[in-house]
């Protein structure tokens, strides 16, 4: 399997499974912490980025801050949209009830697999996400839950962005929670309260 990763089995390996994704510099640990908040029974895979921005971890290229690789976005995609079928397989998940949980590039490459698949994630919390590309029809999402947290102040990602990116994903037929802080780009405990209680309103 070609992202390196770690697979934590919950209480029923027929319930739901978290994605964690990290953000640029972080690793498959990172998110651990959340994953026990959201939902400490669920299954859990970790996965790092398999791209490397000065060591740092990253899911795809980026040509500068805020300016994707498109390219690179839509194949590492894919790679990773591979990867959830084969972990599916080797572990024996439910592979229609992965929730993916991302924060910053790892939130914009899990909006990359919605924006791509129809049936790549069940749900996904996506912690300061931005629109991972433009110039494509999404998929049918309907019955697809997405938290976006974002912030009035975010430098990375403004505002308007993350409108946009709740319009499109609503536009798409999924159900769009936003959320607003103002704690620029952090996720805040306040933030990770809100996905919390969001989550345990889904059936899963
Ligand atoms: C990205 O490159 O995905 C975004 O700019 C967020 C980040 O800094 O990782």
């Amino acid at each position: 399997m070609n992202h390196k990763h770690l697979f934590k089995e919950g209480t029923d390996l027929a319930g739901p499974t978290l994605l964690l994704l990290h953000g640029t510099g972080g690793n498959e640990h990172d998110l651990l912490p959340l994953a026990e908040r959201v939902n400490p029974d669920a299954n859990v895979l970790s996965v790092r980025g398999n791209v490397s921005e000065n060591g740092m971890p990253r899911y795809f290229r980026r040509l500068e801050e805020g300016v994707f690789d498109i390219e690179d976005l839509k194949r590492r995609t894919k790679e990773l949209y591979d990867f959830l079928d084969d972990a599916a397989k080797e572990y024996g998940f439910d592979r229609s009830k992965l929730v993916a949980i991302g924060y910053s590039n790892g939130a914009n490459i899990a909006g990359s697999l919605l924006f791509h698949y129809k049936d790549a994630l069940k749900a996904a919390i996506l912690h300061h996400p931005m629109v991972p590309l433009r110039d494509i029809e999404l998929p049918d999402l309907t019955n697809t839950p997405v938290f976006i947290g974002a912030g009035t102040n975010d430098p990375i990602c403004p505002p308007e962005e993350s409108e946009e990116l709740s319009t499109l994903l609503h536009d798409a037929g999924a159900q769009v929670k936003l959320h607003w802080e103002h704690h620029g780009h952090q996720l805040s405990a306040t933030e990770l309260q809100e996905a919390v209680n969001w989550y345990k309103e889904l059936s899963i």
